[in-house]
Parts: structure tokens; sequence; C-alpha cells
């Protein structure tokens, strides 16, 4: 291989196009297994009673020793505190395992795995962000059959079911409680594992727009970001669906009309609270079963590298590769467009109107979409860890980048304000 290691673009790369043919193969041989996995949605609870609700609904299915699982910062808010009230009520022997970081890694998922076992448990109840739910995920079935949680990475190579597990999300963003996904990182490496697995989806989602009132305006305006774009990369997707295409048409109209209004007013609007929550498991529905795309792609190597949150992350790079899928995917973007009410007439104008309405929201949110953490020597790096991404999941995304260079100068380009 006389290949050099960075190519640019002037050079020609037989190795990128042999990749890019296998990787259109390997899409293409997934596309009917995609649409017939038999993945579980989870029950849902919803509106301001839905905690209450829930618990009561574990007693039903007779847990008696659940492990709440739960961020490090989530134990002092208020609506910890209610959780905990209404369990001792419903007279369960709980115990709280709540030393979750965003982005955990594998030595916590150990220590969890730990105290579920130290504590009998017999049930599950993840209350907090993504990073607690899909904590979770693994912890819970590697806890009950003693499973090794650095074997479990990758598609379907966690099998085994865990205990009764119970969502609660506290962000309307992830969609986590919907997904048979869960992203651990690998403290080693600094990258982020991806365990797909038919059993891990919860088996109740409880989504009540009361545990999300005191949600701060950015954290409310990154994670809607993270479901806006769940919910256009699912729709985008090659393999996509009509009850897909239903859901996430669905959810964008939502987030457009919500999350401004949640972003604003979070404090006291608990109707755009509760659309956000609706909008974020629906999209998180759709998602799991069409995969994502190039933004999640992207978006993930700004959080390995340089810290910036998921929701962020994405917000930052969803303008940007909209903009990239103009000549590839116009009538799904236009289609996108007319349902969100955004006005033109073809779907030349539509697709562009999308484009800008994204890059609106981003500047009503305060979200600059300009990757300016960036450092150019990273670049090459950042370029085959999407590719890589992109290529082996696979996600099957409606544009194609021709080469490494390609990618690597629209990376740039997003360093640049437009
Ligand atoms: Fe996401």
């Amino acid at each position: 291989m006389n290949q050099p290691l960075h190519p640019n673009h002037h050079s020609p790369e037989p190795g990128f196009a042999l990749r890019q043919t296998l990787y259109k193969g390997w899409a293409a041989l997934a596309k009917p297994v995609y649409r017939v996995l038999p993945i579980a949605s989870p029950d849902v609870i919803s509106g301001n009673q839905a905690l209450a609700e829930g618990i009561a609904e574990l007693s039903k299915q007779g847990i008696r020793r659940p492990v709440v699982i739960t961020d490090t910062a989530f134990v002092d808010l208020p609506v910890f505190q209610r959780l905990l009230d209404t369990m001792n009520e419903a007279k369960l022997n709980y115990s709280v395992f709540s030393d979750i970081v965003p982005d955990p890694d594998f030595s916590i998922i150990e220590r969890g795995i730990e105290h579920c076992r130290n504590h009998d448990f017999d049930g599950v109840i993840a209350i907090g962000g993504g990073s607690s739910i899909d904590a979770t995920k693994v912890i819970n079935p590697c806890a009950r059959h003693n499973i090794d949680p650095r074997r479990v990475p990758g598609m379907l190579k966690l099998r085994k079911r865990g205990h009764y597990f119970m969502a609660i999300p506290t962000t309307a963003g992830t969609g986590s409680e919907a997904t048979a996904a869960a992203v651990i990182t690998d403290e080693q490496t600094h990258q982020k594992k991806v365990v797909i697995s038919l059993t891990v989806v919860p088996e109740l989602a409880v989504l009540d727009p009361s545990l999300m009132m005191g949600l701060p305006p950015g954290i409310t305006a990154a994670t809607g970001m993270d479901a806006l774009t769940h919910a256009m990369e699912s729709y985008l997707s090659r393999y996509a669906t009509p009850k897909t295409d239903a859901l996430n048409l669905e959810s964008m109209a939502r987030i457009f009309d919500h999350l401004p209004r949640a972003f604003h007013d979070g404090a006291n609007d608990e109707e755009a609270r509760r659309q956000m929550a609706i909008a974020s498991h629906n999209a998180g529905v759709a998602f799991t079963r069409t995969s994502v795309g190039w933004v999640h792609a992207i978006a993930h190597q700004l959080g390995a590298l340089y810290g910036v949150p998921h929701g962020l992350a994405n917000a930052m790079v969803l303008p940007h590769v909209l903009g990239f899928y103009l000549p590839f995917a116009q009538p799904r973007m236009a289609q996108m467009a007319r349902h969100i009410g955004l006005p033109g007439a073809s779907d030349a104008d539509l697709a562009l109107a999308l484009v800008d309405a994204v890059h609106n929201l981003c500047n009503q949110l305060q979200i600059q979409p300009l990757l300016s953490m960036v450092k150019e020597e990273d670049i090459g790096r950042i370029t085959r860890n999407v590719i890589d991404e992109v290529y082996r999941s696979p996600y099957p995304v409606p544009g194609y980048f021709r080469s490494y260079g390609e990618l690597e100068a629209f990376i740039r380009g997003m360093m640049v304000a437009r």
C-alpha cells in the first residue's frame, strides 16, 4: 500500500472508492433486516402524574427491590426526592446508584453492576438524561447474568434480557428510553462504543413534563436539537418506512413549534415541555429502526475529542449537513419543510428554506453552528473516525462524500461562520 495516510483532496483515493462500494453493499444488505428487526417499543405513561403512575405499575409488576440509576448531579434536585417519596409510599426496598456522569465509561458501568448485584435487585429505574438510561441498558442485563460489559459493544452481541426496566427521561432529547442502543465510552481510547441490542429497550417509559420544568435553557436547547437531529436523520435515512416517516414529520413539527417556547419559558410552559417529551420519544422510536447519519457521526467526534455535549454538537453540525444534502435529498427535504409549514414555490425553494429554518432555530436557541473548537491537526483523524462510524454501523445516509479530502474540506467549512 503506497497510499498516503492522510490523503488530501488532490490525490486519488482508490481505497476510499472501494470502501464506499463495500459500505453501500453492506447498507443494502442490512436494509431488509432493519425493516423486520423485532425492536420492541416501551409502554408509555405520560402526563404530569406519570411518575406516580409509573411507580404503581412497577409495583403491579411485582418489583420489590429496584435499583435507581441516576447521575451524580441529579440526586440533589427536588424531583429526585419526589421519586424517593413515591417509592417509599409504595414500600419498595430500593437502592440508589448515583455515580453516572455524562458519557459514562466502562469503569462506571462495572460499579453499577456490582451495586445491583449487592442489592440483589429485581428491577431497575433509570432517571435522568440519556447517559443514565444508556448506562442502565448495559448495567441491567450484565448484572443479572454476570456478563462482562466490555464484551457487549457491537451489533446484537448482548442477547440476554435484564430485569424489568422503567426509564424516566428528565430531558427531552436523546429518546434513549425508546431505543435499542446504548453509548458507552472506552476510557482507554476515548472512543464511544455503541451497544445495539434488542433486549435493552425499557419495558416502560415515563414521560412526565413536571420533571423537566427546571431544566436550564441551554440544556433544553441542546437536548431538543438532539431530538430534531434524530427526527431529521431518521427521515432522511434510506431505511425510512411509512411508519417512521409519520413519527418523524410529527416530531419535527412539534419541535419547531415548542422548542423555542420550552427554551424561553421552560419553567412555566408545561405544555411545551410535554410536547417536547413526546417529540423526543417518537423520534427515538423511529431512529432506532432507521439509524442516524453524518450529523451524529461528526457530533460524536466533537464529544470524544473536545467534550462538546452531544445535543449541542448535533445542533452545531445539523444545518451544515442539511446544506450538504441539498443535491441528494431535495424532495424529502421539501417534504419536511412543507410539514413544518415553511413557504416555498418549488422543492428547491422548500429544501433551502428548511436549511435556513434550522439555522434560524439555532439562532433563536442561542446556538452558534460554528465548529471553532476543532484543531486543524485533528481533522485527518476526525475524518477517518467519522467515515468508520458511518460505514461500519452502517448509517444509511442519503448522500456521500467522494473522498476523505471532501469530508475534510466540509469539516473545515464548518469552522468558519457562514
Ligand atoms: Fe443523538
